[in-house]
């Protein structure tokens, strides 16, 4: 979607929640990335992506943490922050925290409105059903959007026996089915799908009215969603199935900084066209004070 479609733009910014409805509706199919600075989020808005997602994936890729408990809201801020001051169009989606939302609802209220005020974000994102539900009515109620994530839950990822797909079985599948709608009830504007069968997926999909937005979920989602560092080759260790590389920025960049490093050992950075110099006839002008200076010391010896 582009700002030509926009013509009744609030006077906010882009994609809002009722136009990620309108194009499930309009069989138009949803792309979501993860970002986490402005670089990232100004590129993932110039390829024209829907919706900006500031992952808690975060403590992995960007803080090199090994699961995405560890990551905090005062990081999740910052990160939102850079974000959300650096796009226009795409709808800004923040990730809430492990143990920002589970306490209580009134914390959950606390936090998800510390993202729009103090992070600019237009969304929130809260994993889980059960309990999360009657967070996720809190929240909406509060007035803000919120998004949901079913499937594989990386923030409960020891509970559910390690990073594996969810819904293998028909009453695990059943049960999917069940938290997605019942998220959708509570005033989800959409839901993640992780990990699952694609037929689990198709199933969710047309039993919810909201758009859905999968990661190893399979292809009828009303939308898609990778991370940052996934799509673009730049995460390390184990890669899930259902990541497709579109980029090897880790080769490209190793091979950038390996020229750079050559060059600077060789003395061939930097070259002319990278250095400054003086204004014309300062450097000469330099030469002579500094030559009547010196000739000033050896007659006071
Ligand atoms: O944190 C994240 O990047 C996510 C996506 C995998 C949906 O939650």
């Amino acid at each position: 979607m582009d700002s030509s479609d926009r013509p009744d733009k609030t006077p906010t910014r882009g994609t809002t929640p009722p136009d990620l409805l309108a194009m499930k509706r309009g069989g138009q199919r949803i792309a979501m990335v993860t970002a986490y600075d402005a670089p990232s989020a100004r590129l993932a808005e110039a390829a024209g992506v829907d919706c900006v997602l500031v992952g808690d994936s975060a403590a992995m890729t960007v803080f090199g943490h090994d699961s995405t408990v560890h990551i905090t809201m005062d990081e999740m801020l910052l990160l939102t922050r850079a974000v959300s001051r650096s796009v226009l169009l795409p709808l800004v989606v923040a990730d809430m925290p492990f143990g920002s939302f589970q306490v209580s609802s009134r914390t959950a209220v606390k936090n998800a409105i510390r993202f729009v005020k103090e992070g600019g974000a237009n969304a929130v994102k809260i994993e889980g059903a059960g309990s999360s539900r009657a967070r996720v009515e809190a929240i909406v109620e509060a007035g803000v959007p919120v998004m949901g994530h079913v499937g594989l839950t990386p923030q409960t990822a020891v509970a559910l026996g390690g990073y594996r797909a969810q819904g293998r079985t028909a009453t695990a599948a059943q049960r999917l089915c069940e938290d997605a709608m019942a998220l959708e009830r509570a005033g989800c504007f959409s839901i993640v799908l992780e990990a699952m069968p694609s037929e689990v997926a198709a199933l969710i999909t047309e039993s919810v009215g909201v758009p859905t937005i999968g990661i190893g979920a399979g292809v009828a989602c009303d939308g898609q969603v990778l991370v940052w560092h996934d799509l673009l080759g730049l995460s390390t260790g184990h890669i899930p199935v259902f990541v497709k590389r579109y980029a090897d920025l880790t080769q490209m960049t190793l091979s950038a900084l390996r020229a750079y490093v050559a060059d600077v050992r060789a003395g061939r950075f930097p070259e002319a066209q990278h250095t400054y110099a003086m204004r014309e006839g300062e450097a000469e002008r330099l030469d002579a004070e500094l030559a009547a200076l010196a000739g000033r010391g050896s007659h006071g010896k």
